[in-house]
């Protein structure tokens, strides 16, 4: 199973980030999103970010035009027909991913393996809304895609074993170390990731120490390139808060409640960088 094509759902912060790696690593890639112009910003957002890898010497005029040349968009879903690789990273909500399944599982040859960059949703059950959930596994992308070195690789219940190990091989071909996890709420990063931000929200919340100090205390006292909070804001409290909710109602355990902060964060619509206002002021 030799993946030549891949599409991409979704030309936000991970379909962007996934495109541009895509791209660069040899594959035509086709990059989804229902509106043109988020489309148009996602081009320019990799065309810049090609430059700034020019500049400091890490890429060569050929390769970006090599990249850009595989790099095409579209808003018509039909034009995923004949990819042999699809990898959706819509939005961290599960029936508006259930139904782009639903749909690609109509549109696409029953040869094509449907991958989703979920953070947290259960692959089982994304595949269980497909024809063919032997066609469907997870493949799970970090923040920012270019920069960060892991792949979680995610079987369902269904995932044939020649899928999971064509994603592996794709994977690797895109520069990544692919691990395997398990089906189960937040796989393997997010299982551990996610309670300690959402501890540190709640000792912010408790008043142990300030936001600056909390962060500074972990950056420099277990050697992360971010504070928690600070992380937080980087992959968006909304998203923080959905995974958090998905541990807590999948794992059953009070354990991983979401911290009251959070939510009251979510609902001033304080939802981090991604729109200049989370824990910190982004001007
Ligand atoms: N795209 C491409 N490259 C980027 C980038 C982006 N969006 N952001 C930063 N970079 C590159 C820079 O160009 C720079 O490259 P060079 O070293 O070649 O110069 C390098 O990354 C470092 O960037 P900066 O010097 O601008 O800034 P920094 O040193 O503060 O690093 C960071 C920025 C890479 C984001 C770093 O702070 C970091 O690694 N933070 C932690 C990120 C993390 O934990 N991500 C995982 C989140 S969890 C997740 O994604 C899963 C989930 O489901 C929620």
């Amino acid at each position: 199973m030799k993946v030549k094509k891949i599409g991409i759902i979704g030309a936000g912060q991970m379909g962007r980030g996934i495109a541009q790696v895509s791209s660069q690593s040899g594959f035509e890639t086709l990059l989804f999103d229902l509106n043109e112009e988020i489309l148009q910003d996602s081009k320019n957002r990799i065309s810049a970010q090609l430059q700034k890898d020019l500049s400091k010497g890490k890429t060569s005029e050929e390769a970006i035009t090599k990249a850009k040349s595989l790099l095409q968009t579209t808003t018509d879903l039909k034009k995923m027909h004949d990819m042999g690789l699809i990898i959706e990273a819509a939005t961290e909500n599960k029936s508006i991913k259930f139904k782009i399944f639903k749909d690609l599982s109509e549109i696409c040859s029953p040869k094509t393996i449907l991958a989703s960059n979920t953070s947290s949703i259960s692959i089982t059950e994304i595949a269980a809304q497909t024809k063919n959930p032997t066609q469907v596994v997870g493949m799970h992308f970090m923040n920012p895609v270019p920069v960060m070195k892991l792949v979680e690789g995610i079987s369902g219940l269904e995932t044939s074993p020649e899928v999971f190990k064509a994603v592996e091989e794709v994977a690797i071909a895109m520069g990544k170390t692919f691990v395997k996890v398990r089906d189960i709420p937040g796989f393997a990063v997010n299982r551990v990731l996610m309670p300690m931000i959402n501890e540190a929200i709640f000792a912010l919340y408790e008043g142990i120490s300030t936001k600056e100090d909390l962060d500074t205390a972990m950056k420099l006292g277990t050697n992360v390139p971010m504070g928690p909070l600070e992380l937080a804001d980087f992959i968006g409290l909304d998203t923080c808060l959905s995974i958090m909710e998905v541990l807590h109602e999948g794992l059953g355990d009070s354990k991983y409640r979401p911290c009251p902060l959070l939510k009251q964060y979510v609902a001033a619509s304080r939802l981090g960088r991604k729109n200049k206002r989370g824990f910190y002021d982004y001007p």
